[in-house]
């Protein structure tokens, strides 16, 4: 059984001091409604900066809340200004890197050598990726967004070890469906999440299939999460973006979400 995990993606909001507000919050949240985290992870991707001040809370506080981080270098030190090693942030307890989020892939050049750079990087430094495909607008007129996100995910992971394979987490978001309100239908995020995991099985084996949870993001929110979530039988949980900057509504995803899993 793969354990349902609902990640929020900051992106470039909240600094160390909101960060450290959200956090706590969300902790008090989640331990007042008695959250059974040995059920379901849920994690949070702060920016850069803002990402000690979580370390420091989930510390001191010992809370169960995980965190990591939502790009990384492919380098692991030297003359590369403005870039943060893996193991710089294994160091501060990060346990997962987002990997190729279609907005790094729009404003930075980061190709699929890069991301797959990333992933190793990732994986060497004990840490776990986060892949994140998914078509755009046009591929879905076309009706190729299927090929498209399992392309995506192939082009990534076909050189890795059965054993790295298994460390992967894959968030299928559609950028069509990335801030925009238009949430997928349980039907498409299951038939996607369905493909990939289908080509884990293919290219590796049925053992890493069964192992990598693979993650729906795109305009999730509290009005959606139990629906899409009890429908998609191959989703293990959310990527979530504008909706985790909300400690009280990333709580009610949180719940319905582990509420929706467990009821399958
Ligand atoms: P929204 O939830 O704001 O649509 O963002 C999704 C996303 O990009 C998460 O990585």
């Amino acid at each position: 059984m793969r354990k349902p995990i609902i990640v929020g993606n900051w992106k470039m909001n909240l600094d160390h001091l909101e960060a450290t507000y959200c956090v706590q919050k969300l902790a008090w949240l989640l331990r007042d409604a008695h959250f059974d985290y040995s059920s379901c992870d849920v994690a949070v991707m702060p920016p850069f900066t803002s990402i000690r001040s979580v370390e420091v809370l989930v510390e001191a506080d010992r809370l169960k809340i995980q965190y990591g981080a939502q790009t990384v270098s492919v380098t692991s030190q030297g003359a590369f200004t403005g870039d943060v090693s893996a193991d710089m942030l294994a160091a501060l307890g990060c346990k997962y890197v987002i990997v190729g989020h279609s907005e790094r892939r729009k404003y930075h050049p980061e190709d699929d050598a890069t991301l797959v750079d990333q992933v190793r990087a990732i994986l060497a430094a004990g840490m776990q990726p986060i892949l994140c495909v998914g078509e755009s607008y046009d591929e879905r007129k076309q009706g190729i967004e299927l090929e498209y996100a399992v392309g995506q995910v192939n082009d990534i992971t076909r050189d890795l070890s059965e054993e790295e394979a298994a460390n992967m987490l894959v968030a299928y978001e559609p950028v069509w469906a990335i801030g925009t309100g238009m949430v997928a239908t349980s039907k498409t995020a299951q038939d996607a999440a369905h493909a990939i995991r289908q080509h884990f099985a293919t290219v590796f084996s049925a053992k890493v299939a069964d192992s990598v949870r693979i993650l729906y993001g795109g305009s999730v929110n509290s009005s959606n999460a139990s629906q899409l979530m009890s429908q998609a039988r191959d989703m293990d949980g959310f990527l979530v973006g504008g909706s985790s900057l909300d400690p009280e509504e990333f709580d009610k995803i949180v719940r319905l979400t582990q509420k929706a899993a467990k009821q399958r």
